[in-house]
């Protein structure tokens, strides 16, 4: 008698589960997030909110949450840390919508049109200052450590992202060195600074760093293709940002390495002297799809998300170890 093969259901990736088992310790962020965003310069809260309650993912500090427990922390400390990674988050976004003249945040109009850029860039501040505050009251002094490196180093990400912006001739590696530094450094602080706070081994440590690493790595790759082929709808921020920036990210590098010289005089136009229309970005996505630019990017996504899951390995049989495989999963097959 043939013996029947199981058959597996696969299941379609979802953060249900992570924000099943999360949802009292994100109430309680959420709670630390509103109180710490109160001040009694009205511009403050005001501006604050506007980011902070509009379509956020919150996945950095789930990310904070999730590593802390997988640890096994018991305690509270990771709440805190989690509420400073949302505020160093949004600080961090504050001053990208300014640098990269953005007008559309978490579905809302960005904050710099409707206060100006110098509130932006100042309120910014005041959620870093927040930030520094809660990582002080967590009372990990090697958590405070991971965030504050952090912060710096999205600090150097940016300034090097800006220097380095339409140049054509920009190298993978270079263009993999800013998205680690601007993106993936707080997620693998994110994850890193809650197991440390938890008592982790070093090992475990180093698992759930590289862990964050990975998946936010796969994050800003998706990040990049969806904002040639994402939808401002879905997206709450606007496709086109990057091209008409003349930002040189990977779906740009490899449809501008793909298509050769016959499109050079084309990619010097646009995006080394950022003279554009509106054909002429239509034409560059054409061109992405003709050439398999964005699918190899969602490609690469792919293979750093399994990496993230294989990160995960010696995290047994707990129930979060699924939660963040699908938290992978969801990273790549994002549509906003
Ligand atoms: C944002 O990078 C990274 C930080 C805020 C540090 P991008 O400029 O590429 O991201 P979006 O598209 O504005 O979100
Ligand atoms: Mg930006
Ligand atoms: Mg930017």
């Amino acid at each position: 008698m043939a013996v029947a093969t199981p058959v597996v259901a696969e299941r379609p990736p979802s953060l249900d589960a992570l924000l099943g088992l999360a949802r009292s310790d994100m109430a309680a962020v959420d709670e630390l997030i509103r109180r710490h965003m109160d001040s009694p310069v009205p511009v403050i809260p005001a501006l604050a909110d506007h980011l902070i309650a509009g379509s956020a993912k919150r996945l950095r500090p789930l990310l904070t949450i999730a590593a802390a427990r997988i640890a096994g922390a018991r305690d509270e400390a990771c709440l805190k840390l989690a509420a400073a990674v949302e505020f160093i988050h949004t600080a961090t976004l504050l001053h990208d919508d300014v640098v990269d003249s953005s007008q559309l945040r978490r579905g809302r109009v960005a904050a710099h049109l409707i206060w100006g850029a110098p509130s932006s860039v100042l309120v910014g501040d005041f959620l870093f200052a927040r930030a520094f505050e809660l990582m002080v009251g967590a009372g990990s002094m090697p958590a405070l450590e991971i965030l504050a490196r952090a912060s710096r180093v999205i600090a150097e990400g940016e300034v090097l992202q800006l220097t380095r912006a339409h140049d054509l001739d920009l190298s993978q590696d270079v263009y993999l060195e800013i998205i680690k530094a601007k993106t993936a450094e707080l997620f693998a602080a994110a994850a890193e600074s809650g197991a440390v706070s938890a008592g982790a081994s070093p090992e475990r440590c180093r698992s759930l760093r590289k862990y964050g690493q990975d998946l936010g790595i796969a994050f800003q790759l998706v990040d990049d293709a969806l904002d040639y082929s994402g939808d401002a709808g879905a997206l709450g921020k606007n496709p086109g940002d990057d091209f008409r920036e003349g930002k040189a990210t990977l779906p740009l590098l490899l449809v501008m390495a793909r298509t050769g010289a016959s499109e050079r005089d084309f990619w010097v136009r646009t995006v080394d002297r950022r003279e554009q229309t509106d054909a002429d970005f239509e034409r560059t996505r054409e061109l992405m799809r003709q050439t398999g630019a964005l699918q190899a990017t969602l490609d690469l996504a792919r293979t750093y998300a399994e990496s993230a899951k294989v990160a995960l390995a010696d995290f047994g049989a707990s129930p979060w170890r699924p939660a963040l495989e699908d938290l992978a999963d969801v990273a790549v097959a994002r549509t906003a």
